[in-house]
């Protein structure tokens, strides 16, 4: 039985998101644009809370191998996010925004240059698993292709923006959670640390993420533009991240969030 609320989904309950993409223009409209921008912040952080809730699965350990294997294709996965989100979405912003956005636009490319150390994080990794990245041959799993079709298709870098700065990235800080969150069970350590490592360039990339959403969330349709984006993006990546989650070792006990 699903069981409505917001905020925390009680044990074997399945967390119901809100559709802001369904609301009326009034009801779009009533808050300012910082209102507004905070909760998409929160839909993004309240289902990556409860994608990663460690009350949510069970450990059920894997044969070396496959667990050997299931790893490197998750850390392919992870070094081909950080070139692709992390490097070809935010050049695209920059290229978007227009010439008085020159901050921003700055801040973007410092981003690209965090990216592309993170990136460096996954193929040492790698290395240490006897494996590559070969980004070249990477077989993209069909929901990451979505994921990826859905940001292409975004036309203004705000949009972008919610579908990444305020949709993946905000979610990273839920996986890197020690203390309620199921990753770091299943990972070994030195890979879980320099995870938490690049998590510390996160909260720049989310305010990049913020400043974009509040240039452009005046009117119903732009806030509509912004949450059908998130929304889009978000229900493919809570499937993707799930299916790594269960792939490195667990089973999930309760439902996916659900967009209400
Ligand atoms: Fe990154
Ligand atoms: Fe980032």
């Amino acid at each position: 039985m699903i069981t409505k609320q917001y905020t925390q989904a009680p044990e074997g309950k399945t967390l119901l998101v809100p559709s802001y993409s369904k609301w009326s223009d009034d009801r779009l409209m009533e808050g300012d644009d910082q209102n507004f921008m905070k909760k998409l912040y929160h839909r993004a952080k309240d289902l990556g809370d409860d994608c990663y809730d460690a009350m949510a699965y069970e450990l059920t350990p894997l044969d070396p191998e496959i667990y050997r294997q299931n790893l490197i294709y998750y850390m392919r996965r992870r070094a081909w996010s950080e070139w692709f989100f992390g490097t070809v979405s935010p050049a695209r912003q920059i290229t978007l925004l227009p010439d008085d956005q020159e901050a921003l636009k700055f801040r973007l490319a410092r981003q690209i240059h965090d990216e592309i150390r993170h990136y460096d994080v996954f193929e040492k990794h790698l290395r240490r698993y006897g494996a590559e990245v070969n980004l070249n041959e990477f077989q993209l799993p069909e929901i990451l292709v979505r994921m990826q079709k859905v940001q292409l298709e975004m036309e203004t870098a705000s949009e972008i923006a919610a579908t990444n700065q305020f949709a993946g990235e905000v979610v990273l800080t839920s996986m890197t959670d020690r203390e309620k969150g199921i990753f770091a069970k299943l990972v070994d350590e030195e890979l879980m640390d320099d995870i938490e490592n690049i998590e510390m360039d996160e909260p720049p990339h989310v305010a990049n993420g913020r400043d974009l959403i509040l240039l452009f969330c005046a009117t119903p349709d732009q806030r509509r533009r912004l949450a059908s984006a998130q929304e889009q993006y978000l229900a493919a990546m809570v499937q993707l991240h799930a299916l790594e989650i269960v792939k490195l070792g667990s089973r999930r006990l309760r439902p996916l969030p659900v967009f209400d």
